[in-house]
């Protein structure tokens, strides 16, 4: 199957949910590293709960040289080669990653962002859908490049907003439809049905999607 490694630094809910449509077949990958900026990352743990490779990669020895965040993403890359890494998942990966990871992985690194994008790039973002006034907001799997949240689009799906939403309820709703979209992406690599043409993302014919979310 699929060699996938997962970047988190986080809570790790959308790694959990590809975990589980993993151990329930509905994905043909596996996972061969989760691996964390952070030490202390439920996402790590949920990890060693599945047993799989868990690996906490310290930013602070590469914080003091020039190119920190490039030389942190050699390490990494070095990671993902010795493990044969097939397709990067950045899931609540709060690092933004650099050409040395981008070209290593061009069109073979994910990441899921909790906005219909090229709307609300960044952070906080379901807090500026609602006090821009969007009656929608959503969830965008894309592929990674270089720019911050600017990659071609593989799947989003959108929620409404309500009147009396707050970040945090508005969140879960869109959290609900990231569970579902991230591992469909992961499962429409897995089966190469993604084919790239510049900015545009088409999903060639196979057993259907499922939902209208594309
Ligand atoms: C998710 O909502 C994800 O879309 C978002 O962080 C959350 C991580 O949750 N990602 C970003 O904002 C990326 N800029 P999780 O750790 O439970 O998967």
């Amino acid at each position: 199957p699929l060699r996938v490694a997962v970047l988190a630094s986080g809570r790790g809910s959308n790694l959990q949910a590809i975990i589980d449509s993993i151990e329930a077949n509905l994905v043909q990958a596996t996972i061969v590293a989760v691996v964390s900026n952070k030490k202390d990352a439920v996402a790590l743990e949920r990890a060693r709960k599945h047993g799989l490779k868990d690996l906490f990669v310290d930013p602070k020895p590469f914080a003091g040289q020039p190119d920190s965040r490039e030389a942190y993403d050699r390490a990494l890359l070095a990671i993902l080669q010795q493990h044969d890494v097939e397709l990067v998942l950045l899931a609540g990966y709060m690092k933004i990653v650099t050409a040395v990871l981008v070209n290593a992985y061009a069109n073979r690194m994910m990441n899921i962002h909790p906005s219909l994008l090229p709307s609300f790039p960044g952070l906080d973002v379901q807090k500026k859908a609602i006090e821009w006034g969007c009656k929608l907001a959503g969830c965008t799997v894309h592929f990674v490049t270089e720019g911050v949240d600017e990659g071609p689009i593989i799947l989003q799906a959108a929620v409404p907003i309500l009147d009396d939403d707050s970040p945090e309820t508005l969140a879960a709703r869109i959290l609900v439809q990231e569970h579902k979209l991230y591992p469909r992406a992961v499962q429409l690599f897995a089966e190469g049905r993604l084919r790239v043409e510049g900015r545009r993302v088409f999903i060639e014919q196979g057993k259907p999607v499922g939902e209208a979310v594309i």
